[in-house]
């Protein structure tokens, strides 16, 4: 099986290409654009596997889209391509706004092209998985975890984008056909990345003997799911998900973010005993809060774990350890970004 993955550069979509090429035994093309969050090191591991290929190109560009589809004849997409921080999304909203609805409205649009033009028993089996965000669902509060059912409230500029994005491709699976399966997952952690989402810049910063900014008083709270787990819940969805339908993937471990963030101090605390800057939970700061800043998310995982018999494995204590862990040990991946710019100033104050 071939898919075309676009955004394999970034976080998730190097752990999908990762896993798809080393674990699946697929081969994988990765379309990506390079922007400041796409690494092409995140892929080392496999850059020289036969089964993998690499196209540099943006999604929004339709000649260079369809030409990837002739080329390279693909069973299935795994859409991940996108702007994706909420802080830059409240500083910039027009990246968001142009990748991520006219981007995937691109994406669709050629698969829908190349998928007619295939023959019978390859049309039917050809899928476009829709990777989303439990953000589309918006502020909880203390309301029940969402189900696939609940209403779209975005708050921020990326979440609005990404909501859009998935009633396009639902658009294209009623209206067009296209056999579109849509995920929304919560939010992800683990190696490769980038730092400027939570755990990475807290960690950084900890190693670094710099402040860590929370939000507001730290009472925000996220559900984690490890990013290798949420790859294999993506391949599972792939292979045995049913077009047109929507599955949530819920890490199940709800955590506040200053419990996070003192988790992360206690373990660099435990692994550099030599710190000077120990007890580094002394580096917390409480900065003014994001606007809009939702105050919870929550999915409920119950579809996915009747239909298709997945959850996650339980352990984000031990996730958070080894991801801190991957940090400390492999500062030739984040030392070249922070030199480049990216040291964990503080974006999304409003304009
Ligand atoms: N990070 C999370 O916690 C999380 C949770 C749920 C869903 N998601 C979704 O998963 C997907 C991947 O998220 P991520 O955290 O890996 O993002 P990321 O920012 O780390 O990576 C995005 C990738 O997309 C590429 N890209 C951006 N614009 C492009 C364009 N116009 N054309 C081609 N490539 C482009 C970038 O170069 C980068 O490699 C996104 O769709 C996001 O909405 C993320």
């Amino acid at each position: 099986m071939k898919i075309l993955v676009t955004g394999g550069a970034g976080f998730i979509g190097s752990a999908v290409v990762r896993r798809l090429v080393s674990i699946e035994k697929c081969a994988a093309v990765n379309l990506d654009a390079l922007t400041y969050a796409g690494r092409l090191d995140s892929l080392a591991s496999i850059a020289g596997a036969p089964g993998y290929a690499f196209e540099h190109a943006d999604i929004r560009d339709a000649a260079a889209v369809a030409g990837i589809f002739a080329r390279h004849q693909p069973d299935a997409v795994m859409h991940l391509a996108a702007e994706s921080h909420v802080d830059r999304s409240i500083d910039r909203p027009g990246d968001f706004v142009t990748t991520n609805l006219v981007g995937t409205y691109t994406m669709l649009e050629a698969a829908l092209r190349y998928r007619d033009a295939l023959p019978e028993g390859r049309r039917d089996g050809f899928r476009f998985l829709h990777v989303s965000t439990d953000e589309v669902y918006g502020d909880l509060g203390e309301g029940p975890p969402a189900n696939e059912g609940a209403a779209y409230r975005p708050s921020s500029p990326y979440a609005a984008t990404k909501a859009g994005a998935d009633h396009l491709a639902r658009a294209w699976h009623r209206t067009y056909g296209l056999p579109v399966i849509v995920t929304n997952c919560c939010n992800n952690y683990g190696p490769y990345q980038f730092p400027e989402k939570l755990i990475p810049t807290m960690i950084l910063a900890g190693l670094n003997g710099e402040p860590m900014p929370i939000y507001g008083e730290g009472r925000q709270v996220r559900d984690w799911l490890h990013v290798d787990d949420h790859a294999a819940a993506l391949g599972a969805i792939l292979r045995g998900g049913r077009p047109g339908e929507t599955y949530n993937i819920t890490g199940e471990a709800e955590r506040r973010n200053i419990d996070v963030v003192e988790a992360i101090c206690a373990t660099l605390d435990e692994l550099l005993p030599d710190a000077p800057h120990r007890p580094h939970s002394q580096l917390i700061r409480f900065v003014d809060d994001r606007p809009g800043h939702d105050f919870r998310y929550a999915l409920d995982g119950g579809k996915l774990a009747r239909d298709l018999r997945w959850r996650a494995p339980v352990g984000f204590e031990e996730g958070l350890r080894e991801t801190v862990r991957w940090y400390v040990d492999n500062r030739d991946w984040w030392e070249p970004i922070r030199r480049g710019g990216h040291a964990g100033q503080r974006q999304g104050t409003a304009r």
